[in-house]
């Protein structure tokens, strides 16, 4: 038999992610609105009713309870919160704490990123994280949010994927803020997304612990992705050690170890501690093949998918193997827990989802045959979603959501997920009948 049943153990809680922006609709606010409206998505679409889950919370709780969800990865979006400079709007952090009460209700454990890629106009219009001042106003939005939420959250992820935000941004120019060829730009606004990390991870702890938590743990969502050279020339060799320092180590040195990699400088971010993540987060999806380029416009990088290699609707390798050796080289190099942030695929026909499932799943398991531990996986992700420059044609839901009525139909991958975090096992059963 191809597929075996496995068990996975009961302290890696099972869950899903979501981010405000691609689900919630109804803010005009924020950086990705303004970008997508200005013709910035590929099929024309914006983010202004996505899901429509800001006026949904109770129904799409209840679907995550359906699939028997034990954390619920979401993120808050700055711009409901912090309009207008210094202005906060309280009722829109106290609709995320009405949230985050059901999620706990529900039994699901709530894990709140405070910054998924888009960023409130007003920030942006003064350059957005290329202007040192992103420091001061991340902190002082985070100190806003702990009053509301700093007794009801455990797990806190301050920045997702730094590094996908400021390459698309920066060096493609696909993403807001359009600044393509930019390298400048991505330098100073890595330092400054760095240090806001560390910045929010001591205010989070602070917070936490005056208050009298202990259970507290805090970290960033990286976007990692295996890089193998093509050949075993040097020049390919050298172009996958400088996109593997680039896109990986410059953000996960700095964001874990508080260590400043060239080319953003020498020495450390902060003194005050050893580390400042509990946890590594990764988001996982794929693998690149990576070529020696004699473009310095592309980094000297040419970057490829593997010949014949299983892809997903986007065309992205799906290379389950690579989710255990990134986890296996995080935990040697920086000795924190795992936390799998993301992980998933863009199916739109359900093809191949529950496979996708079945097999990066199956590494956790080896994971912790490897003494490496992780504490939870979240699935990217709970409904179809608004995969921001895609717009609405990438479908990586558990959940179909048909756009014209809102409903949300649970395709059989997800059935499948469901039943897997309901036993914490596949079965002999389950693998009859969803592989
Ligand atoms: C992001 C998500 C995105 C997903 C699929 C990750 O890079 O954090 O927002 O939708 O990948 O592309």
């Amino acid at each position: 038999m191809k597929y075996k049943p496995f068990t996975l153990p009961e302290h890696i809680l099972l869950g899903s992610a979501t981010a405000s922006l691609q689900i919630e609709g109804s803010d005009k606010k924020n950086s990705w609105y303004n970008w997508a409206i200005n013709g910035g998505t590929k099929d024309g679409s914006n983010p202004i009713i996505a899901d429509d889950h800001w006026n949904r919370v109770e129904e799409d709780v209840t679907l995550m309870q359906d699939l028997n969800l034990k954390i619920y990865r979401m993120s808050l979006e700055w711009s409901r919160i912090e309009p207008g400079e210094g202005e906060f709007d309280e009722t829109a952090i106290l609709h995320y704490k009405d949230e985050i009460l059901k999620l706990k209700e529900a039994g699901i454990k709530p894990f709140v990123t405070l910054h998924h890629f888009s960023n409130p106009m007003w920030l942006e219009n003064i350059g957005g994280w290329s202007n040192k001042e992103a420091i001061y106003y991340f902190r002082r939005f985070t100190e806003y949010v702990l009053k509301y939420l700093g007794s009801e959250v455990e797990w806190w992820c301050t920045i997702n994927e730094p590094n996908i935000y400021l390459t698309q941004g920066y060096f493609y120019g696909d993403w807001p803020p359009g600044k393509k060829g930019d390298i400048k730009g991505f330098l100073k606004s890595a330092k400054n997304m760095i240090t806001a990390h560390i910045a929010c991870y001591k205010t989070i702890h602070k917070y936490r612990k005056k208050a009298g938590f202990t259970e507290t743990l805090v970290g960033a969502a990286h976007h990692l992705r295996v890089m193998n050279p093509k050949t075993k020339s040097l020049t390919d060799k050298f172009s996958s050690w400088l996109s593997d320092r680039l896109f990986h180590k410059i953000f996960t040195e700095g964001m874990t170890k508080g260590k400043k990699l060239l080319p953003l400088g020498f020495g450390r971010f902060d003194e005050e501690y050893d580390s400042y993540s509990d946890f590594v987060g990764m988001n996982y999806y794929t693998r690149d093949i990576i070529s020696f380029s004699f473009s310095p416009k592309n980094m000297f990088t040419k970057v490829e998918v593997r010949n014949s290699a299983e892809i997903n609707d986007l065309g992205w390798e799906i290379y389950p193997k690579g989710l255990f050796k990134i986890a296996k080289d995080c935990y040697e190099r920086y000795g924190k827990p795992i936390i799998v942030t993301e992980n998933g695929t863009c199916d739109r026909n359900d093809d191949f989802r529950a496979k996708y499932i079945y097999n990066h799943l199956k590494e956790l398991r080896n994971l912790e045959d490897h003494n490496i531990p992780v504490l939870a996986y979240c699935h990217w992700t709970l409904l179809d979603n608004f995969e921001w420059a895609e717009g609405y044609e990438a479908r990586f839901g558990l959940y179909e959501v048909n756009y014209n009525t809102q409903e949300r139909i649970l395709r059989e991958s997800g059935r499948f997920y469901g039943e897997i975090c309901k036993m914490q096992q596949v079965t002999a059963e389950m693998i009859k009948e969803f592989l």
